[in-house]
């Protein structure tokens, strides 16, 4: 088993506030394909989301976004994060323990709730969707709006 020696990153920047909102008229999270071009709101959102990644998810999924096979699953390429986008960023502000199979590996430890809000939810799950290889396409805020942001059980990350 490989070490997780990457705990050295402590990058936690503050500011940036980069507000941004879903069109109503997009098509549904599904059909945003790769070859659909990104939109303008959407690419606003992508800045913070890689400062979000990089300050936290990294530390498990990896600087290659290729996680930790069978303990932190890959986000590169992840046939799991690519067929459920709304799933996605409902796991980033919910956290998730189930057990799930990632491009064939079995992955049971559980995240805990990794953002507060839906904006950055969005915005993360869409840089990871168009980067680490992946041509994902993207997701709304609209597209989101069934998501409920449960409640949490210990007090949220500092940021
Ligand atoms: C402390 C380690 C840890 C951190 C930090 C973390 N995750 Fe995870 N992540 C996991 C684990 C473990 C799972 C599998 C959860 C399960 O089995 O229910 C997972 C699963 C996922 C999944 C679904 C599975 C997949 O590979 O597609 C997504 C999407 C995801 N994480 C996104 C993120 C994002 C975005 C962040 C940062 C905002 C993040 N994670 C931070 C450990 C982590």
């Amino acid at each position: 088993m490989k070490r997780i020696d990457i705990l050295l990153v402590a990058v936690f920047t503050t500011g940036m506030m980069l507000t941004s909102c879903g069109g109503g008229t997009q098509p549904a999270a599904e059909e945003k394909t790769a070859t659909v071009a990104i939109p303008a709101d959407i690419q606003a959102m992508m800045p913070k989301g890689e400062q979000i990644y990089k300050s936290k998810c990294v530390v498990c999924h990896q600087t290659t976004g290729m996680g930790i096979e069978n303990i932190f699953p890959p986000l590169a390429s992840s046939d799991y994060l690519l067929s459920d986008k709304v799933r996605a960023v409902a796991q980033t502000l919910n956290g998730s323990k189930i057990e799930m199979i990632v491009n064939g590996k079995k992955y049971t430890q559980e995240m805990t709730p990794q953002v507060e809000t839906k904006e950055d939810a969005v915005g993360v799950i869409n840089y990871v969707l168009n980067n680490f290889g992946n041509k994902g396409g993207y997701v709304t805020l609209d597209d989101v709006k069934i998501v409920e942001i449960k409640p949490r059980t210990a007090a949220p990350p500092v940021r």
